[in-house]
């Protein structure tokens, strides 16, 4: 949290974070004139109307000295005092709706930007940066942005305009007393200040401890299977232990400076006002000066009613310095760029793909390892090949780059002679069906989750009727109809109610619904066996004419109906011809073949 914060501020060179983060939010907060303008009204009307009830007490009371007071004027007094209270009251009222309620919204308008962001954000940021962080950027972080346009603006305009109204009433009934009360103030302010931080920075680490404590509570109950499997239940209760018994001695750090804040306060309020009644005493018992006993009731009761402004002031002081570091938090992530986007050289004639790809000479370093090294080859509109190799040998990577998931560093991958970084984006996607090596699955019925690529239509039998035939193309119709509800069945947050190979099949089954030119399985048929494989290439042939199509896949019975197999080795292209070509070569691949033949014949043998 400290070093991003710093990172955050680095980021920042035009000066005063403070002050940047006003300019930046004032954007936001611009869009709600209506808002800010009655609520900052409404609150100077506040400000007066509530400064000026101790100086009508103050009048009551001299009145009653002076024996003026009759019956008639003591309801006077009492209505003046309602009146006053009941319009302060529901002036605060409506500033606090307005903008409370702006407040809201702001937060509504930067998450929304934030989660556009998100979406246009290269997917190889997400490698970089934990989810759970970027979560806690999207609750915390916006949270405490939101404290600061609304709660911070609230009070601190409110309190501000409390205090001015107040000295200067002060200043209206006795200078010299008002001096004394200045001098004293800022002292209280500081103090709280300072130690509202330490109790924010306590209950920072108590909260960092608490996110420990629910990070291993949930990997138990993800892992659970793991833990009973190993038997190892005692360790990881005394882990848990140790964390928990931190998470206590955390807790109790904050209880004891949370604890003397408040009576802290009192004694100083306390202490201010003995000094008080000292010097104005004096003054009342006319030494040194005129002061009625009503006018210094005035006093004390505007001195009353400045504590708490007075000590929101460091509770202020406080959101708008936590705002601030979260306003820079979310700016780093709003300020990354994303690389993979149409530019001015995006040519917006391409609507569409044949399929013709070709590699030229294309290297990639990532992580400071060459993964990918002068990768050159060419794949005809139509045809069908197979890429294998030992795992880490750059498939992925390469189907990562025809998709332009990731951009190479040098050479070009271009589609039907067109390079890639030229052919708009969303075409791009749109023409390529790809499944990937770890299908994700949405939280949604089955049906949804092979319609997620089509646009919804009303035309809702139309819908079913296709998702029905592609899911009879991934060879998955049967198993769903097996389900109770069939396509209506609801999936759970990552589709565990599925099998690895159901899962594989029904992501098959996404990629094949939006009839691509170019086809890719990364490596999407290993949980299945050999024979559902086989149907599934089989029917697929039978619809792919014209398409070309990339499997990727370690077992080689997957590439019986390719014309083609590419095979990489740590980051190159080795071998590539047909699968009778190599086998016939003797080379590594016949190798994997010869391997995988006496895999299958041990495996029969009983
Ligand atoms: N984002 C990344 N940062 C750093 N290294 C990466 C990144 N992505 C991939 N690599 C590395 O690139 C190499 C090739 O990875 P790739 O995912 O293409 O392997 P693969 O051939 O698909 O393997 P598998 O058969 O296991 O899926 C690996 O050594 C991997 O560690
Ligand atoms: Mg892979």
């Amino acid at each position: 949290m400290e070093s991003s914060g710093r990172r955050a501020r680095e980021a920042s060179p035009e000066g005063n974070p403070v002050l940047q983060t006003f300019r930046d939010l004032s954007r936001y907060v611009r869009r709600y004139p209506r808002a800010y303008g009655l609520g900052i009204a409404l609150m100077v009307a506040f400000a007066f109307l509530s400064t000026f009830t101790p100086i009508v007490v103050g009048r009551a009371i001299d009145a009653f000295l002076s024996d003026r007071m009759t019956m008639t004027t003591v309801w006077g007094y009492i209505g003046a005092i309602l009146a006053i209270g009941l319009t302060a009251a529901s002036t605060m009222v409506i500033v606090r709706r307005s903008l409370l309620n702006a407040s809201w919204e702001i937060q509504f308008d930067i998450r929304h930007d934030l989660f556009t962001h998100f979406t246009s954000l290269d997917p190889s940021y997400y490698d970089d940066h934990r989810v759970g962080d970027l979560m806690a950027r999207l609750t915390a972080d916006l949270n405490a942005v939101r404290m600061l346009v609304g709660v911070a603006v609230m009070m601190g305009t409110n309190t501000s305009l409390v205090l001015l109204f107040t000295l200067y009433r002060m200043f209206q009934l006795d200078a010299g007393l008002s001096l004394l009360t200045l001098g004293i103030v800022p002292f209280i302010t500081f103090t709280f200040f300072f130690l509202l931080r330490v109790v924010h920075r306590r209950y920072e680490r108590v909260q960092e401890q608490f996110s420990n404590v629910s990070a291993m509570a949930q990997e138990n109950f993800s892992g659970i299977r793991v833990v009973k499997g190993f038997g190892i239940e005692d360790r990881e209760l005394g882990s848990f232990e140790r964390l928990n018994d931190e998470f206590i001695r955390r807790n109790l750090a904050l209880t004891k400076v949370e604890g003397p804040l408040f009576p802290l306060m009192e004694l100083m309020f306390g202490v201010t006002i003995s000094v008080l009644l000292l010097v104005g005493g004096r003054l009342v018992l006319g030494l040194g000066g005129d002061l009625t006993i009503g006018q210094f009731s005035s006093f004390v009761f505007l001195f009353e009613g400045i504590q708490w402004p007075l000590i929101a002031l460091g509770w202020i002081a406080n959101i708008l310095q936590r705002g601030t570091t979260s306003w820079h938090r979310l700016r780093a992530i709003l300020d990354v760029p994303s690389r993979i986007t149409d530019g001015p050289d995006t040519r917006a004639d391409v609507r569409t793909l044949h399929g013709d790809i070709e590699f030229r000479d294309v290297s990639l370093s990532l992580g400071g390892r060459r993964v990918l090294d002068r990768v050159s080859f060419r794949l005809r509109a139509g045809e069908a090949i197979g890429i294998t190799g030992r795992t880490g040998a750059g498939k992925t990577l390469v189907v990562k780059l025809i998709t332009r998931l990731i951009d190479p560093d040098e050479g070009a991958v271009l589609i039907d002679g067109i390079d890639v970084r030229r052919i708009p984006v969303a075409v791009l996607r749109r023409r390529i069906g790809l499944v990937p090596q770890e299908p994700f699955l949405f939280g949604d019925t089955i049906a949804e989750n092979i319609a997620y690529g089509i646009p919804e239509s009303d035309d809702t039998e139309a819908r079913e009727r296709r998702v029905r035939e592609v899911a009879r193309l991934a060879q998955l119709e049967g198993d769903v109809d097996g389900f109770p509800l069939g396509f209506a069945t609801p999936l759970g947050e990552r589709g565990v109610t599925l099998s690895g190979g159901q899962r594989q099949r029904t992501a098959i089954a996404r990629a094949i619904i939006r009839d691509p030119s170019v086809l890719i399985f990364d490596d999407a048929l290993s949980a299945v066996d050999t024979q559902t494989e086989a149907s599934i290439l089989e029917g697929l042939r039978r619809v792919q004419q014209g398409r070309t199509t990339i499997v990727v896949a370690h077992r080689v019975s997957a590439f019986q109906h390719c014309d083609r197999v590419l095979l990489f080795d740590d980051g190159r292209l080795v071998e590539s011809g047909t699968p009778e070509a190599l086998l016939a070569k003797g080379g590594y691949y016949a190798d994997i073949v010869r391997r995988q033949q006496l895999e299958e014949d041990l495996e029969a043998t009983p």
